[in-house]
């Protein structure tokens, strides 16, 4: 207490010079006194313009907004009416902004700025959805580090990401964005997402904020179409949807949380104070601050749920959403709501303090142009140690989801080395679309094509076949597919017809899935499915490279192609990392992070489901099927090939100490080569008060094994993994039985039971 007064009154005394004048005895530990005293000499304009946030003068990144031109939001950042700006970025442009608030607003608060560093800043990492297939926790902390020492370069310090929604609809653009559809999965990716971001000392200059998103249930959008309606269980909502947002905050220490522009039980999450206040806040005790999604305050007015863009700043601020992203809600309302008495000035004060605090934190008080040096900036961009991480990444990210022996050959894969070989797809030279979707910061044509890396190892022959798209492509605009123009196909069939083996480079171009990207077929878009079968007429020796952002639904080539290769979108190191894959100097060790189904009609398609009433196949019709597919997916969750094979043994099963179980297994690699394996346990708790799903993952290993080696690996079941949520959003833990498997994938392993008792 003495330590604050006599802070107030030193600081007081000098506090002419804003801000800076809190400098003095700096340290760490006392954060919390200065913002008091900051907020304390803050007027309730400038408290509301902290909660104010901007897009940039460029690259919106939502609809463009019907209010706010430049000059006015000039006029309010001289004001200090504004807490933060997203998508500013360059060294010299971001100093001169920060410079324009910080000497001409009265107190010079400096600004956050944000931008959506989703899979990296200039080099590229693989979409999360592919890093997530590498299950490699330390491999996605680092590319995260690596994003964030970039973009700390180019003045950003904030970063939108990751988005830890779970999400079990690949027809949802956004499967890109995140981890999958597993939360056990989704949580520790997550986690490792955000340290990598933040570093181990946020006040340094290559690291940067992170930001939980979207809270919540975004990804359960209905039907797949971005920005619909959500309905979800509260079973769902506690066990599947919440535990990757808890994770990210108690374990990963995240400093901000988005929130999502879906509504839940009819309340838009931007003004959902369960969500945001009970849960979030109050439960979990997040300290740091919860921005809103793009103009997700005025959407709650679309939504029905408030009468005007000022109910809907009044909805919001008392939900707990401190910073309104471009709804121009909080700006014109706030003040005058306050007045009213509709908001508290403590819930104002609530979300400054927490906005200062991660300015705090961020050094940016300290120094408000520490992520300004051009030096800097002009040694990170494309850093040589950045290609060998996003290579890396890269390389991990592969999933190999099929190889078998054609009847003439053996296996196609690993290629041999020398022999010429012939490449049909217009995506194998693309240098682009390999870049994927979410790459505001990045340049065009600055991947490595799979034309440019195969041609590293071997003599090449190519034909496109067919566009996948037609004309140019713009991340704000809607693809113009090729659904008609087929006239390369004689050339690419003539070609496959004197080779004896055919890459086929097929998928979906980078800016087909993302934001706004939904779709309601997921199979190879536009003539792509015809060209593969024209090929295979003449061929059937096809090694079939996908490039998508979401699990597509390929039974046709499930079936027939002898080898699948899913490559995403893998970033600025593609088609290196790719070309290392085939000719077998790197040996896939991915695994699915989300079931590819057989057909978009079974979607959602997820492992982890409930088992219905009837699920055994009957005589009758009567049992939960389709009539026309089989219920299982074409490819399932954890599933993914080596160029080695392993073999599990000698499962056991301690349950000596209930506190503790654990469960051990032998993993040998039983083949040739050496490789990695990503051994998986999954349980299944066979009788509880909220039945629980047939399968959960519960813990992975990945290890690395040369020909004939073997390893033990143990696998501790405790409490956090036996435990769940019952419908009031309570963890119980029930005693009972619980069937175990262990193996390399969702569908296969050793599997045993052990009795819990309490
Ligand atoms: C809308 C997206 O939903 C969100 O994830 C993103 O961070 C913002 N736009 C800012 O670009």
């Amino acid at each position: 207490m003495r330590k604050i007064i006599i802070l107030t009154i030193m600081v007081g005394g000098i506090f002419l010079g804003g801000y800076k004048s809190l400098k003095l005895n700096d340290t760490k530990d006392d954060i919390d006194q200065k913002v008091e005293v900051l907020l304390a000499r803050m007027t309730l304009e400038e408290k509301v313009g902290q909660m104010n946030q901007y897009n940039g003068f460029y690259d919106a990144t939502g609809p463009a907004p019907s209010e706010g031109d430049d000059k006015s939001k000039f006029e309010h950042l001289k004001k200090g009416w504004v807490g933060a700006v997203l998508s500013v970025r360059g060294a010299k442009e971001v100093h001169e902004l920060q410079k324009l608030v910080v000497e001409e607003s009265r107190l010079g608060i400096p600004l956050i700025f944000g931008l959506d560093v989703i899979h990296g800043h200039k080099t590229l990492a693989p979409i999360p959805l592919g890093e997530a297939a590498s299950w490699d926790l330390v491999a996605i902390r680092k590319s995260a580090r690596m994003a964030a020492v970039e973009a700390s370069s180019v003045g950003v310090n904030w970063t939108f990401a990751p988005m830890v929604d779970i999400s079990r609809d690949a027809r949802w653009g956004r499967v890109m964005e995140g981890a999958g559809e597993d939360p056990y999965l989704g949580a520790k990716i997550g986690v490792a997402r955000v340290r990598g971001f933040q570093g181990d000392d946020l006040a340094a200059n290559n690291t940067i904020a992170a930001c939980a998103k979207h809270f919540a249930a975004y990804g359960f959008a209905e039907a797949g179409r971005d920005y619909n309606t959500v309905e979800v269980s509260t079973s769902t909502l506690y066990n599947i949807i919440l535990p990757p947002f808890k994770a990210a905050i108690e374990q990963g220490g995240v400093k901000t949380v988005m929130n999502a522009f879906n509504i839940l039980n009819g309340i838009p999450a931007t003004g959902d104070e369960f969500l945001q206040r009970d849960i979030l806040k109050d439960k979990w005790g997040f300290n740091g601050f919860v921005v809103s999604d793009w103009a997700s305050i005025k959407e709650m007015v679309v939504h029905g749920f408030a009468s005007d863009l000022k109910e809907a700043a009044m909805y919001a601020a008392n939900a707990g959403s401190d910073m309104d992203m471009e709804s121009y809600g909080y700006v014109k309302y706030l003040v005058d709501l306050v007045k009213e008495g509709k908001v508290s000035e403590d819930k104002i004060d609530d979300a400054v303090r927490r906005i200062l605090k991660v300015k705090y934190e961020l050094g940016l008080f300290d120094d408000p142009y520490l992520y300004c040096d051009e030096a800097r900036e002009k040694e990170m961009l494309y850093h040589a140690d950045h290609q060998e991480a996003a290579l890396d990444m890269a390389r991990k990210s592969i999933v190999l989801l099929k190889n078998e022996a054609t009847t003439a050959k053996g296996k196609l894969l690993p290629l041999k080395k020398g022999k010429k070989i012939a490449v049909i797809g217009a995506l194998a030279q693309d240098k682009t679309s390999p870049l994927g979707s979410w790459r505001i910061g990045s340049d065009d044509g600055t991947a490595v094509s799979v034309l440019e890396g195969l041609k590293k190892y071997t003599e090449v022959t190519y034909a496109k076949g067919a566009d996948v798209v037609l004309g140019e492509v713009d991340f704000r605009l809607e693809v113009n597919v090729n659904n008609t123009d087929k006239s390369g196909f004689a050339e690419a069939v003539a070609l496959a017809k004197q080779s004896e083996t055919v890459i086929m480079v097929l998928g979906e171009h980078g800016f087909m899935s993302g934001e706004g990207r939904s779709r309601t077929e997921i199979g190879l878009p536009g003539v792509q499915q015809e060209l593969l079968e024209a090929v295979y007429a003449v061929n059937k020796n096809i090694v079939l490279v996908l490039m998508n952002g979401r699990p597509l639904a390929l039974p046709w080539a499930g079936e027939n192609v002898p080898a699948i290769l899913e490559t995403w979108h893998l970033g600025t190191q593609s088609g290196n990392a790719i070309a290392q894959v085939l000719f077998g100097d790197y040996n896939p060790s991915g695994k699915l992070p989300m079931s590819f189904p057989r057909s978009v009609g079974q979607c959602p398609i997820y492992y982890n489901h409930y088992s219905t009433g009837r699920p055994d196949v009957a005589p009758d019709v009567f049992w939960s099927h389709y009539m026309d597919e089989s219920n299982d997916p074409l490819f399932p969750f954890g599933h993914g090939l080596s160029y080695t094979e392993f073999e599990y043994s000698e499962l056991r099963i301690d349950e000596a100490n209930s506190a503790e179980i654990k469960i051990s297994v032998v993993v040998r690699n039983i083949g040739k080569v050496a490789g990695e394996e990503v051994t998986q346990l999954y349980i299944h708790d066979k009788a509880a008060r909220v039945a629980r799903p047939v399968k959960e993952l519960k813990g992975f290993e990945k290890s690395s094994l040369a020909p004939q080696e073997s390893k033990t690996i143990t696998f501790a079941l405790t409490e956090n993994e036996l435990g769940f949520y019952d419908n009031q959003g309570k963890f119980v833990l029930e005693a009972g039985i619980f069937d175990i498997m262990v193996g390399n994938s969702s569908i296969k392993g050793l599997s045993g039971s052990f009795e819990l008792k309490l």
